[in-house]
């Protein structure tokens, strides 16, 4: 399906941008880059992984899989990556909060450092649960449906200009390797046990009893 091929083609981008934000934000606490360049970063997650990647999963995906796949909009899988989005995006809040005020204390700086490791640790773990799990299990309950093809607008103006913005950014700070935990699978995944069952236990239906008697029936 072409609208999740290229959402995970987008994580790539969002990816690296998110290492580069953390090689600035090292780089701005020890005085070797512009605090000033947080707000080309903050352009590109607000404007392109928030309206432009965030916004299609939103409003052209999950309601898809609400009204298509008949998944549960306020448990789950579903439930687990809204709230992500809403977490991250009051990290963007806070970095932003900062920036604003023209940061170049070293509290400030230490904080911006701070926040951009949270943000990054949310946000590699928010991938690796879309790529490993959400997206291909996506397109698999809607292909059940009858559903093989979603809108899959291009971005606008404004949005690819945010998307040049962080490719310029890659460029100009190297993207660190990531330094949290990663993995695929709901086993991995922070909200799995407190927050979400297991896309297994939580988009179970019909059509696994019968795959399941299939794999009975084959064995
Ligand atoms: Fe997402
Ligand atoms: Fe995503």
């Amino acid at each position: 399906m072409e609208l999740i091929d290229t959402l995970q083609r987008e994580h790539i981008l969002i990816e690296n941008v998110v290492g580069s934000l953390r090689t600035w934000a090292s780089a701005a606490a020890a005085g070797s880059a512009p605090v000033t360049d947080g707000k080309r970063f903050m352009t590109f997650f607000r404007v392109y992984a928030g309206s432009f990647h965030h916004e299609r999963e939103e409003s052209v995906l999950f309601p898809a899989l609400v009204r298509d796949a008949g998944l549960p909009a306020e448990r789950g899988p579903i439930a687990v990556i809204l709230d992500d989005h809403r977490r991250m995006a009051a990290i963007l809040d806070d970095i932003e909060t900062i920036l604003a005020r023209n940061a170049s204390g070293e509290g400030d700086v230490a904080l911006l450092a701070e926040l951009a490791k949270r943000y990054s640790h949310e946000l590699w773990g928010h991938i690796d649960a879309e790529n490993s799990v959400l997206l291909p299990e996506s397109e698999e309950r809607l292909r059940q449906n009858g559903i093989r093809e979603l809108p899959c607008r291009e971005p606008d103006e404004r949005e690819r200009d945010a998307m040049r913005g962080g490719q310029d950014l890659v460029a100009a700070y190297p993207p660190m390797e990531p330094d949290s935990v990663r993995g695929d699978g709901c086993m991995m995944c922070p909200a799995y046990g407190p927050r979400c069952g297991g896309v297994e236990r939580e988009w179970w239906n019909e059509n696994e009893w019968d795959e399941f008697a299939d794999h009975i029936g084959a064995s």
